[in-house]
């Protein structure tokens, strides 16, 4: 059976996190892959959650309450900014990323992830990636906008050295209305980035 693109980006990243290890959900959103990155890494792991919405921040920690989770960092601020909330420790350790791009469902159609801000965020993140570990984007495209950022991501990701990394595409090229797809970069042990 193919894999949807939603639970496949889930299972690459899941694999790639062991039990104790931090993790960056960058678009916390409503805070459903926060929940399932605080149980990829368990109760002594770190999840640090980002989302520049107040209402997203506050869908997340209500979330995390009803749901008892303490192992989650919420940052009220943009991802391109990651660098100032993730220990410098973490440089070379950290398990994954996983991006969620477009607009919050339910919300305010305008505020959307931006080409500048998701590429200078993956190419801050991956300087923390350890071996092996993996950010996975979930490109929305079909809102306005959309394609500006799924244009620039494809090209500058192309352009990422394949001796250190490994970037996947994956997506179904016969579905209808611009359906979503993954793209995931691993970075290879060899890496010295
Ligand atoms: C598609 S939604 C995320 C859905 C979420 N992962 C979930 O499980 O519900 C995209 C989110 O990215 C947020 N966002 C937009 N630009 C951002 C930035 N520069 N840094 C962090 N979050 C951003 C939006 O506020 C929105 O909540």
């Amino acid at each position: 059976m193919i894999k949807r693109v939603l639970s496949y980006g889930h299972e690459l990243i899941r694999h790639a996190i062991q039990p104790g290890e931090s993790v960056v959900d960058a678009t916390c959103g409503n805070g459903n892959d926060t929940v399932m990155l605080s149980q990829a890494t368990g109760p002594t792991g770190q999840v640090y959650a980002f989302d520049i919405q107040s209402q997203a921040i506050a869908q997340t920690k209500k979330k995390l309450e009803k749901d008892k989770i303490s192992n989650v960092t919420l940052i009220h601020d943009g991802h391109e900014h990651a660098d100032n909330y993730l220990p410098k420790e973490l440089v070379g350790k950290l398990a994954g990323a996983i991006f969620n791009l477009g607009y919050l469902p339910g919300s305010d159609k305008q505020v959307i992830t931006k080409p500048t801000h998701t590429i200078t965020a993956i190419d801050k993140l991956i300087h923390y990636l350890k071996p092996e570990g993996i950010i996975v984007c979930v490109v929305y495209y079909g809102h306005e906008g959309g394609n500006d950022e799924k244009d620039a991501l494809l090209d500058h990701l192309s352009n990422y050295d394949q001796k250190y990394f490994q970037v996947l595409q994956y997506g179904f090229v016969n579905q209808k209305n611009n359906p979503p797809f993954i793209l995931a970069i691993e970075k290879k042990q060899t890496s010295q980035k």
